[in-house]
C-alpha cells in the first residue's frame, strides 16, 4: 500500500462553494489532504469520505476561551471545523512578512492542538544563485522547529511522526519550472538528516513546486520523497484524477 501523501493547496481558490464541492469530490481519495480557503472548510469536509482536511494557516495563540485577535483563526476553531492538517510558513505567507519565529510558534501551537503541521521551507532564486540553498533551509529548520521540542515528548509520540515538512523552492512555485527530481531528492535527504537534531523521529518530507500529473511520478518514485504539495494542478479536475492514480 502506498504511503505517499498528496496535499492539495487550493490557495485563494476557487471563487465559490459551487466550484469547490465538485473539486473536493474528485480529490477525495485515500492519502490525499485538501486545503481549501477557510470559508469552504466545513462544507468541503462534509463531502469528504477518504481525504483529510487541511487549513492553509492558523494563528499562534490559542486561548481556551478564544481571544481578541481580529482576522485570525485558532487551532481550536480549525479542529472544530474538522481540520486535521495545517500548512505553516508557505512561501506566499513568508513573502507577506511571516518570519521563521512566527512559523515556530504556529508549528508548536498546531502540534499542541493535535493538528499536523506541514511546515514549508525553500530557498529563493537569489539564494539559490548565491549557493545558499542548504544554509537557508538549515536556518528555516533550526528556527522553525525550535519550539517543537518543547512538546516533542509526552503527548507527541515518535511513532506517529506528527509533523510534515514540505520542500518548496520559491522559484519553482507556480512557475511551471520545477526543481529536478534529483536535486529535490538531495535536499530532501539533507532535510531528513538535519531534522534529527530537532525531532525524535524522521518526518515525512514532501516536494512542492510546479508538480503536475506528468512529473509527479518522477519525484515520488524515490523512497525518501514522501509525496507532494500541489498548488495549481490541484484546481484542475483532470489533473487531480490523474495524480491520485499514483497513490
Ligand atoms: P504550484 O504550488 O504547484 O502551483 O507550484 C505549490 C504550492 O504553492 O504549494
Amino acid at each position: 500500500m502506498s504511503t505517499k501523501l498528496l496535499v492539495f493547496n487550493w490557495k485563494m481558490n476557487p471563487v465559490g462553494l459551487k466550484e469547490a464541492l465538485p473539486l473536493a469530490k474528485i480529490s477525495d481519495y485515500k492519502n490525499t489532504v485538501i486545503a481549501p480557503p477557510f470559508p469552504f472548510l466545513r462544507e468541503v469536509g462534509k463531502v469528504l469520505k477518504k481525504s483529510k482536511l487541511a487549513a492553509q494557516d492558523l494563528f499562534w495563540e490559542n486561548p481556551p476561551a478564544g481571544g481578541a485577535y481580529t482576522g485570525e483563526v485558532s487551532a481550536s476553531e480549525l479542529r472544530g471545523a474538522g481540520v486535521s492538517y495545517v500548512i505553516v510558513g508557505h512561501s506566499e505567507r513568508r513573502s507577506l512578512g511571516e518570519t521563521d519565529e512566527i512559523i515556530a510558534k504556529k508549528a508548536k501551537t498546531a502540534l499542541a492542538s493535535n493538528l499536523i503541521p506541514i511546515i514549508c521551507v525553500g530557498e529563493s532564486l537569489n539564494e539559490k544563485k548565491a549557493g545558499k540553498k542548504e544554509e537557508v533551509i538549515s536556518r528555516q529548520l533550526r528556527i522553525g522547529l525550535s519550539l517543537v521540542g518543547q512538546i516533542a515528548d509526552g503527548r507527541i509520540k515518535a511513532k506517529s511522526r506528527p509533523l510534515i515538512i514540505a520542500y518548496e523552492p520559491v522559484w519553482a512555485i507556480g512557475t511551471g519550472d520545477p526543481e529536478t527530481p534529483e536535486s529535490a531528492l538531495e535536499i530532501i535527504r539533507f532535510i531528513k538528516a538535519s531534522a534529527k537534531s530537532y525531532l525524535p523521529y524522521i518526518p515525512k518530507v514532501l516536494y512542492g513546486g510546479s508538480v503536475n500529473s506528468k512529473n509527479l511520478g518522477n519525484y515520488i518514485k524515490y523512497k525518501e520523497i514522501d509525496g507532494s504539495l500541489v498548488g495549481g494542478a490541484s484546481l484542475n479536475k483532470k489533473e487531480v484524477s490523474r495524480m491520485i492514480k499514483y497513490l
